[in-house]
């Protein structure tokens, strides 16, 4: 079954070829960064215009890569919430007109389950159940991905999300929007025991915060000024540590007191570096299975859509022309 993933929740345009929700036989991402980075931020108005320009050519780019037509697609899956309004909206109804022009069915994803089911794409794949840590730019969430479609939310973040933590403090530090891949290329030559920044492990439940972590950069730079040269990568080194601590202990004690075995992480600050390594070397030392994504598939595209939509209509989901973009779908 050839399905075409679609994605515009946010400043990335995106298409995937998919076969059989497994295999990716074309994936192409266009994104915004450069057009929103002026902003220091995504400016939802600017995504959505930028998505009307762009996704014909990323979905044509995507079938011409995968030596398909839209005569070969079985289904065509989007991402319909959550996201920005305009943005999502772009998409499913490219979607629909799509459908009803070549009479292929379509479906409806949703964009956390298209980060958890990423992981399918990868050689061994976990089958659920797994524990998934869900990191990105708005959401950090931990799953019970019990199977496709069913999903339990144990944990979130109390505030800030890990990755808005990452854009936030890039900010302060006057580094360039998305602050995530600049502070870690940064930590990777900086001392990560340089400043203790504080660790918010708020209660007994799998909760974690952020806030407090990115007031205490704030407060630093205040008082230091904005760092230079050795003691800026140390600075991001010392930030980076202190998210990657409290994400990969979280996540450890979560497996352990809901017996999971097969732990997954995703969303754009699952290409983290530190996170990466953390996570898989505290899993190592309880006997778990830690299961990370190649990068380009942490950080938005439409392969993982594909899956998510692939799994969503072996349920028996249809989309119809009701279909409406639901920004703060809840999964
Ligand atoms: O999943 P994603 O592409 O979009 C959302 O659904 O939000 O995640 C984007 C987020 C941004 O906040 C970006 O700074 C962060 O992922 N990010 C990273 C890294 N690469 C991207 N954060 C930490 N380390 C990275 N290497
Ligand atoms: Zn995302």
């Amino acid at each position: 079954m050839l399905v075409l993933g679609l994605e515009t929740s946010c400043d990335e345009t995106a298409a995937a070829v998919v076969e059989d929700g497994r295999r990716v036989l074309a994936d192409v991402v266009s994104t915004q960064v450069d057009i929103h980075r002026r902003w220091g931020g995504v400016v939802p108005e600017l995504a959505s215009r930028n998505h009307i320009v762009q996704v014909m050519p990323v979905v044509h780019e995507a079938l011409t890569r995968a030596q398909k037509t839209l005569d070969d697609v079985d289904l065509i899956a989007v991402t319909s919430g959550p996201g920005l309004i305009g943005a999502l909206l772009v998409g499913v109804q490219v979607a629909k007109g799509l459908s009803l022009a070549t009479g292929k069915p379509f479906v409806g994803a949703n964009h956390l389950e298209g980060h958890l089911l990423a992981i399918r794409l990868i050689e061994d794949a976990p089958e659920p159940p797994f524990l998934g840590l869900v990191v990105s730019g708005g959401h950090t969430s931990l799953y019970e991905v019990q199977a496709y479609g069913r999903y339990r939310l144990v944990g979130s973040t109390r505030d800030d999300a890990a990755g808005e933590a990452y854009d936030k403090t890039a900010r302060i530090l006057g580094l360039p929007y998305p602050g995530g891949l600049p502070i870690d290329q940064l930590a990777q030559k900086g001392d990560p025991e340089a400043i203790r920044f504080p660790r918010a492990l708020p209660g007994d439940n799998f909760d974690v915060s952020f806030s407090g972590l990115k007031t205490a950069v704030l407060h630093h730079v205040r008082k230091h000024g904005v760092p230079e040269g050795q003691a800026l990568a140390d600075l991001c080194a010392s930030f980076q540590e202190a998210v990657a601590d409290v994400l990969s202990k979280k996540l450890v004690a979560a497996a352990r007191r809901l017996g999971h075995k097969q732990l997954v992480l995703c969303g754009g600050v699952a290409a983290n570096s530190r996170l990466r390594a953390l996570c898989s070397e505290r899993a190592r030392e309880r006997g778990l299975n830690m299961y990370l994504p190649p990068v380009r598939l942490c950080t938005d595209n439409g392969a993982m859509i594909a899956v998510a939509g692939y799994e969503a209509y072996r349920r028996g989901l249809r989309g119809d022309f009701r279909l409406a973009a639901d920004p703060a779908w809840r999964m």
